[in-house]
């Protein structure tokens, strides 16, 4: 993970982190990872996101936490689509969401929508923007199948 800053329209100077490189989340795909991120009182704080890559090529990002019940979309089951992969799913209880805006249209979360993480993709690498992160934490591999632990996949900056 990289950390660098780049400017906003209004001419701020926004942090961001490449988190993995593009091409390591496959169009229709989804990656999921544990970051550290430092809260407002200086604190490290679990930090689990994932990244979907759209076969349009778009990349959107989502805190890994469903509005219902709090657990990864990907609990168990490793997967964050439906069956026929048009939307994000608990795969637990089935709360389904749309890809490009987080909102569930079905299931006991209905209305409520998932916290999105502003991404950037810059020089082939999806870039975590605006938060602060703890450095020596990577992107994770795919949760896998564990509910209890989340590897942790190291690339070569
Ligand atoms: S935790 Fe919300 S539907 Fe599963």
């Amino acid at each position: 993970m990289s950390e660098e800053s780049i400017h906003n329209r209004a001419g701020h100077e926004i942090e961001v982190f490449a988190v993995c490189p593009a091409d390591a989340v496959e169009r229709g795909g989804a990656r999921g990872g544990s970051l550290s991120r430092i809260d407002d009182i200086g604190e490290s704080r679990p930090f689990p996101i994932f990244v979907v890559r759209t076969v349009g090529n778009d990349y959107f990002g989502y805190v890994n936490r469903c509005p219902h019940d709090g657990v990864w979309l990907n609990i168990g089951s490793g997967e964050f689509f439906s069956p026929e992969r048009s939307f994000l799913r608990c795969s637990r209880h089935g709360a389904t969401f749309e890809i490009d805006s987080g909102l569930c249209i079905d299931g006991p979360c209905n209305g409520n929508t998932l916290e999105p993480v502003a991404l950037a993709v810059i020089e082939d690498d999806v870039c975590l923007c605006g938060v602060k992160l703890v450095e020596d934490h990577r992107f994770a591999d795919s949760f896998e199948d564990s509910e209890e632990t989340m590897e942790i996949m190291i690339h070569p900056d």
